[in-house]
């Protein structure tokens, strides 16, 4: 009897980063609704950690909070580290967190810049080359999944639209792009998945401003064909089919799910 499509994670174990806000909470409960146990990492945010890990347990699966900070070398190995002892191994890792420090491009400080780069860029290589170690150790074990690991970055649309006042994040995004193909390439004679996905604009803190007024929202649907802000839910969905063995084929790819912000909408009706 083939599984059925709800629990297609049944008996594997996931790491979401950045789990206890905006996309990564719905991608840590969409993991735990296909079956996967789920540990919740996050920065600072305890409380909006632990209610993730109630409202997953709750609903019968099984989740566990983890502070650390993913630009800090040491926190990300000793996070690895206590996962993979905790579970007994590790099958899906969700490089998610991130965050935005704008300013214009003339003002904005180097510690603005590295702030950035650091949690959105060397994060991910940290999260990225522990989960890839454990991945390799494993190998493929065909009674949970015909990959040996699967690796999701969170990337944005803004791996590939660039972005005025938001430098340092429009950087790190580019620069997601070619470390996700760099490292799916060289990883996927291991039976490794590697993969992105590009989010557009999102109902979730980061961007709060850009949604919370009907004014700003509708200014935001100008760049949206879809006509519709996308939910959290939209993300987790993608992420939980994504590393599924349904998309078992599919490695080094930035899937953008983004209601057509990438599709130049102002050429609609110029150009
Ligand atoms: C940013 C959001 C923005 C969206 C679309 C995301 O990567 O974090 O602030 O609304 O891209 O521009």
């Amino acid at each position: 009897m083939p599984t059925p499509p709800s629990l297609r994670l049944a008996g594997q174990h996931a790491l979401v980063t950045g789990a206890s806000s905006g996309i990564g909470v719905a991608v840590a409960k969409a993991l735990a609704a296909h079956g996967a146990s789920v540990i919740v990492n996050y920065g600072h945010d305890t409380d909006g950690a632990n209610a993730v890990v109630k409202d997953i347990t709750d609903a019968g699966g099984q989740a566990l909070a983890y502070q650390a900070d993913v630009s800090q070398e040491a926190q990300v190995q000793a996070m690895f580290q206590q996962a993979i002892e905790h579970f007994g191994g590790l099958d899906i890792v969700v490089s998610n967190a991130g965050l935005q420090v704008d300013a214009p491009f003339v003002d904005m400080t180097l510690a603005q810049w590295q702030k950035v780069i650091d949690v959105n860029l060397t994060g991910q290589f940290l999260v990225l080359r522990e989960a890839a170690r454990q991945f390799m150790k494993q190998g493929v074990r065909p009674d949970v999944s015909k990959a040996a690991g699967k690796i999701i970055c969170m990337s944005s649309v803004h791996e590939v639209i660039p972005w005025a006042g938001h430098v340092n994040y429009a950087t790190s995004k580019g620069g997601i792009m070619q470390l996700m193909k760099s490292v799916a390439q060289e990883l996927a004679p291991h039976k490794i998945r590697v993969n992105s996905i590009g989010p557009g604009a999102i109902k979730t803190p980061i961007n709060h401003d850009a949604w919370a007024t009907p004014e700003a929202e509708a200014k935001l649907l100008t760049l949206i064909p879809y006509d519709r802000v996308g939910e959290p839910e939209d993300i987790g969905q993608l992420a939980a089919w994504l590393v599924s063995d349904e998309a078992d084929y599919i490695t080094g790819q930035t899937i953008f799910i983004d209601g057509g912000m990438t599709l130049y909408p102002g050429f609609a009706t110029g150009g």
